[in-house]
């Protein structure tokens, strides 16, 4: 039988057209990804990773090509159908936590479960566990080190059980051992709740944690390698 990637891409481009010149962030990519892979994709600044994880979660409309998601096509250009598709599949992680600072660890994960369907604060609880923060889920952003809100907005993006886990450098702010431990976290809860992810990142030491890694420059893909686990 076959098995239809969960996401497709085909020629995809985005192109900026500036008042002297069109940027080409993207400029043909074409890309399949499977359910429980986790892919590492690299690149230089301005290679196109960002505009890469803005189309894929819907966040932004591609110039050309063709894209679906588990065998649907990606909305585009229509902002609700863009923001359901997003609700309903994606979850994102940025490099700066983008935790609401007047809500506790707890707090802030009971308020996406709330714009996503409903709170629960026994599963609530069970994400903050899988990161390791069972013991701070009382306390506010300003009370807990980098790493500790990072993996709280790790857990707050597993709330909504996306199928697809987007992170746009997400260790970018944090030194080697905790980017380590976030990394380790990250693995474990994507594996423990079958979740598929695309990182991106300039770290080429995240490898060991991929099972793909993808390499982009100037909007094209320049290499794709599965990795020995
Ligand atoms: N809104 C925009 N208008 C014009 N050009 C843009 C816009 N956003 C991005 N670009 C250009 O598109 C290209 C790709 O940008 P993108 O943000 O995807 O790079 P990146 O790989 O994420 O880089 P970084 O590692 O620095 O975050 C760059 O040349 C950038 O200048
Ligand atoms: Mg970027």
């Amino acid at each position: 039988m076959m098995v239809a990637a969960m996401l497709s891409m085909k020629g995809i481009e985005r192109y900026y057209e500036m008042s002297s010149e069109t940027v080409k962030a993207l400029d043909g990519i074409n890309l399949e990804i499977e359910e429980g892979e986790r892919v590492l994709l690299l690149g230089p600044s301005g290679s196109g990773k960002t505009t890469l994880l803005n189309c894929i979660a819907a966040l932004d409309n591609p110039t050309a090509g063709e894209y679906s998601f588990n065998g649907n096509e990606v909305p585009r250009g229509h902002a609700e159908k863009m923001t359901s598709f997003r609700r309903d599949n994606i979850g994102y992680v940025f490099q700066f936590y983008n935790l609401l600072q007047d809500l506790t660890a707890l707090e802030n994960i009971l308020l996406i479960q709330e714009l996503s369907g409903g709170r629960d604060g026994g599963r609530a609880r069970e994400l903050l566990r899988l990161v390791g923060l069972e013991g701070e889920v009382d306390r506010f952003p300003a009370e807990m080190s980098g790493g500790q809100q990072q993996r709280v907005a790790i857990a707050r993006s597993l709330a909504k059980a996306p199928k697809l886990l987007l992170g746009d450098e997400l260790t970018g702010n944090l030194d080697s051992k905790t980017t380590a431990m976030v990394m380790e976290v990250l693995v474990k809860a994507c594996e423990s709740e079958n979740i598929t992810t695309v990182m991106v990142t300039h770290d080429e030491s995240l490898s060991k944690y991929a099972t793909r890694v993808v390499r982009l420059d100037s909007g094209i893909v320049t290499s794709d390698e599965k990795m020995d686990l």
